[in-house]
């Protein structure tokens, strides 16, 4: 399995397994497949509401002798409701003991959005804190006390545009390590992976096949299908390999992490097994053309009149 480096020596696998709308009831077992079809990366996070599931299931795997804990590279991340300086070490606390862990490999500040400590889904302004008033310094400032106290391996955002990376950036004492953001041959952000990239930060590929059962509301009737599409398809053909696993071997040729979310163990293994597919020029250039910037987590859920927040992606 390809391997990203993190700069103090760490390595963690670049396919995971995403975990995002993985249900009570089956995401235990989704885990427990993946672990002993060889997952190693788990992408998980406060706000899907699964992490004690997870948790269990690590443990039973652990206990079963299937994979030890220092083989395993969690990442979980912040909600919004938790970004003030004093409110981020007590929500790490709550995911360490769901998922019943000691530390995490990875945490990351999952949106560049504050909403009152409360309130777990904002849907009236007055539920959100202006960024001027709780800003994403401060929060950082809880991600490294998180670091230091040895709750987490590494920190990271999720979701930041290059300018608020650029902003961070100027007021951190220890440099994001991880940004993880909506990438796919549709929406490629090739300004931002450089710009990352150049400034040391790794990236990892979310919704990377299209996110596809994602709530009705959160769709548009006229989204694109990555499966659908031409080009990728004759790529797969030409490789004798399947639509999923060339738009995840893309992301490993890009030098990204990338997390494919799936229940299934049958689509896990094929997911996993994109890992030796190998992509040519031809190939690349061919996807590169793809490029469409668009974006199947629009993130307009947050931008709510009145409530501070606007084009969440760009500023
Ligand atoms: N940081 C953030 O804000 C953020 C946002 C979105 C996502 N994420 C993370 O990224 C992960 C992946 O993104 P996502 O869940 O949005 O979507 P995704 O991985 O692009 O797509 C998941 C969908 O694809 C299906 N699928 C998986 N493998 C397949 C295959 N080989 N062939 C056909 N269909 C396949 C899954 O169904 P089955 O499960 O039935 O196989 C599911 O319906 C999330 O789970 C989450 O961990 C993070």
């Amino acid at each position: 399995m390809p391997k990203l480096k993190f700069s103090n020596g760490d390595y963690c696998d670049q396919i995971g397994l995403g975990t995002w709308k993985s249900k009570p009831g089956v995401v235990g077992k989704a885990i427990e497949s993946a672990l002993e079809l060889g997952y190693r990366h788990i992408d998980c996070a406060a706000i899907y509401l699964n992490e004690r599931e997870i948790g269990e299931a690590i443990q039973q795997c652990i206990k079963r002798g299937i994979v030890k804990r220092e083989e395993l590279w969690i990442t979980s991340k912040l909600w919004n409701n938790a970004h003030r300086r004093e409110e981020v070490l007590p929500a790490l606390k709550k995911t360490l003991a769901d998922l019943k862990l000691d530390y995490l490999d990875l945490y990351l500040i999952h949106w560049p959005v504050a909403i009152k400590n409360s309130i777990l889904n904002a849907t009236l302004p007055e539920d959100y804190l202006p960024l001027s008033e709780v800003p994403v310094s401060e929060t950082w400032q809880g991600m490294e006390a998180a670091k230091k106290q040895g709750l987490t391996r590494h920190i990271g955002v999720s979701n930041f545009s290059q300018k608020k990376l650029a902003g961070l950036l100027e007021n951190c004492t220890e440099k994001p390590e991880v940004n993880q953001v909506e990438l796919h041959p549709y929406l490629q952000q090739n300004e931002l992976l450089q710009f990352c990239h150049a400034q040391g930060i790794l990236m990892t590929a979310y919704s990377p096949l299209g996110s596809a059962d994602r709530s009705e509301g959160m769709k548009r009737p006229d989204e694109p299908d990555l499966f659908a599409d031409p080009v990728i398809q004759s790529i797969a053909k030409k490789h004798n390999a399947t639509t999923a696993q060339i738009l995840i071997a893309w992301h490993v040729h890009r030098g990204t992490a990338v997390i494919p979310k799936s229940v299934s163990p049958v689509r896990q293994k094929e997911n996993l097994a994109a890992a030796a597919v190998k992509l040519d020029e031809a190939d690349r250039n061919a996807i590169h053309k793809l490029d469409r910037h668009y974006r199947f987590i629009t993130g307009k859920f947050f931008e709510i009149p009145g409530n501070g927040y606007v084009a969440i992606y760009d500023e």
